[in-house]
């Protein structure tokens, strides 16, 4: 169960959820067709040292069942990489990367000159990741600065500590996050985003629909993941389901444009179409949305 300001490194507790979805993402690499190419991830989920959970990378059959695996995840990376991109095509010379995991876009994206990209999550996690692209030599292609904090902390006051300037518009990405966060955290994030954010940011994130059964989820995913490492995480206990703001309803009134596309909308748009789910993940995918948010200049 979580607890006010629980901490967790890269294999245990919510840690383990950013791992897991860096071996789907080194799966998804490994497609003909991919969505994302993140050769990093493969070698965090190689360092993280299960053998089973390398497994998950070397056989995708293992996620035959899951569409929470290859497709979805393909659809999700690839919409956070346009937002970057259209972002910086527009002159946005700074970008945040909230609760950025293994995220490995600041080596892997193509970033223009004089972009700063700041990455916050906890210390732990921030560290195991820091050492494995030390050891791979891996140059990130912009200027990346870790800011190791809590979320639920004041983690606006550590961000400008390192150099964030609130007076220059903004990137901002939430992926995978919100469930993570009580509904007040939550509520003081978008709060914050829109407290540091000058005309022209833009934010995007991903958000699920108020009545998942979060626990029919982590049955079929403990069951189905029993051999590996993340079988033996409930992650319906690493989530929170209290009440919070709607993110792009509350985005909306302070002024942002919103736009809210359904998982069924990147298929289209990315010409891959969503396998036939299970049951558990249906009931997941009904009401999740990819949200997009711009500030007006
Ligand atoms: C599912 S992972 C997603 C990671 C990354 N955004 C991605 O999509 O690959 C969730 C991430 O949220 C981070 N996280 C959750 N709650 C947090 C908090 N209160 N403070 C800092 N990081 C947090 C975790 O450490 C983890 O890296």
């Amino acid at each position: 169960m979580r607890t006010e300001g629980d901490t967790w490194d890269i294999v245990s507790s919510v840690g383990m959820t950013a791992l897991f979805v860096a071996a789907i993402r080194a799966a998804e690499t490994k497609q003909p067709d991919a969505l994302v190419h993140d050769e990093f991830a493969a070698l965090f989920v190689a360092a993280a040292g299960d053998p089973d959970t390398n497994r998950l990378i070397d056989d995708p059959e293992l996620w035959a069942d899951s569409p929470l695996g290859l497709g979805f995840m393909g659809l999700r990376s690839k919409f956070f990489d346009d937002h970057f991109r259209a972002a910086t095509e527009a002159g946005v010379r700074q970008a945040v990367i909230l609760a950025a995991g293994l995220d490995a876009r600041a080596y892997r994206l193509d970033w223009p000159q004089g972009m700063v990209v700041y990455e916050i999550d906890q210390p732990k996690v921030l560290e195991f990741k820091g050492q494995v692209l030390a050891d791979a030599h891996a140059t990130p292609t912009a200027d990346r600065r870790e800011v190791a904090v809590d979320l639920r902390d004041n983690w606006p006051a550590a961000l400008i500590e390192e150099g964030f300037d609130p007076a220059r518009p903004t990137v901002w990405s939430a992926e995978g996050l919100l469930p993570y966060l009580p509904g007040a955290a939550q509520d003081a994030l978008f709060a914050r985003i829109d407290q540091l954010s000058a005309p022209g940011s833009s934010l995007a994130t991903d958000t699920f629909g108020s009545d998942v059964d979060f626990q029919q989820l982590a049955d079929f995913q403990t069951e189905q993941m029993r051999d590996t490492s993340f079988g033996k995480i409930d992650i319906a206990d690493l989530l929170y389901t209290d009440d919070r703001s709607d993110p792009a309803e509350w985005l909306t009134k302070q002024g942002w444009t919103t736009k809210a596309a359904p998982p069924e909308e990147l298929a289209a748009r990315y010409d891959r179409p969503l396998t036939e789910v299970l049951e558990p993940y249906a009931q997941m995918f009904n009401g999740m949305k990819y949200l997009t948010a711009v500030k007006p200049s």
